[in-house]
């Protein structure tokens, strides 16, 4: 796990990869409530996706228009420009999930509204006595942060993308497309902010520090959304409750990452010479996205 790279037979990445937004759209009418069928856990636990991502993502590019002025490299400026364009149509899709489960009356409101508050507030824009230091050193470290939960998405799109269990498991075809064009996008992108931070800063403690807090919330965020999910589930009955032991077992299964894959992504990430580029596959993003039904319905 430590130190294990992308390696061997994959064709070589691709080099100057433009970032392109695809326009995606998603069709939810026929989703099941528990879209992995009869896994209830695996299901909400990639739910919590839709809980997350539309508020950070909106995050992340509030934060990253802000660092646009700063960065002094065209080639990086482009690649922010691109993300930024990514990130917006990752985060109106998730949300159509959202706006689905509302009209089918599951209202996710209450949960939504604490992460919005996270983001908004918590990690939003302070008055720093408008010490243009002050002001810079807080997008400094909130550029970490987003490079470290970039460092997770990367990791769990690579993780969608080579996920053959979900499709044996006979996992809704709609919703496999929506978390594999992200994962693909994520794996696509997942070097820009990374290379965003290092360019304004890049100190290895700041950028390990940021993950060693980072991950611990992630997975705090998860667990208590999973047992939202759970509380709203209408096919479920009141006293079913999400258990650690279906976690390993799905683990176990590879319908979920494992506890170790997880923990293991987290400190390699906080290693010092670590780069997003030696692990996971572009040539592999860039060849499902020319397959994913819905990024060729968004290009037709
Ligand atoms: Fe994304
Ligand atoms: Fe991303």
């Amino acid at each position: 796990m430590f130190g294990h790279h992308h390696k061997g037979s994959a064709p070589k990445d691709p080099e100057n990869l433009v970032l392109q937004p695809r326009n995606v759209t998603f069709d939810w009418t026929d989703l099941p409530t528990h879209w992995v069928p009869n896994e209830p856990l695996v299901t909400h636990t990639c739910n919590v996706l839709h809980l997350l991502l539309p508020a950070g993502e909106r995050w992340f590019i509030d934060v990253f228009a802000q660092a646009v002025p700063l960065i002094e490299d065209a080639k990086l400026r482009e690649a922010v420009v691109g993300f930024i364009g990514q990130e917006a149509i990752h985060a109106r899709s998730h949300q159509s999930v959202l706006d689905h489960w509302k009209a089918r009356g599951i209202d996710t409101d209450p949960y939504v509204q604490q992460v919005d508050w996270m983001f908004r507030k918590a990690l939003g824009d302070r008055d720093l006595n408008s010490s243009p230091k002050h002001r810079e050193e807080w997008l400094i470290e909130r550029l970490a942060i987003i490079a470290a939960i970039e460092h997770i998405t990367a990791m769990l799109g690579n993780w969608a993308l080579n996920a053959a269990a979900l499709d044996a498991a006979g996992a809704d075809a709609t919703m496999l497309d929506l978390l594999r064009w992200h994962g693909a996008e994520e794996v696509e992108h997942r070097a820009v902010a990374f290379d965003l931070f290092t360019h304004l800063d890049g100190r290895w403690h700041r950028r390990a520090r940021a993950m060693l807090v980072t991950a611990p919330i992630m997975a705090w965020l998860w667990i208590r959304g999973v047992a939202f999910l759970f509380r709203v589930d209408p096919e479920l009955g009141r006293r079913v409750k999400p258990r650690w032991v279906h976690f390993f077992w799905a683990g176990h299964r590879r319908l979920l990452p494992t506890a170790r894959q997880l923990i293991g992504t987290t400190f390699n990430y906080a290693r010092p010479f670590y780069h997003p580029s030696k692990e996971f596959s572009t040539s592999q993003a860039v060849a499902y996205l020319a397959t994913s039904p819905a990024a060729l319905a968004a290009e037709a």
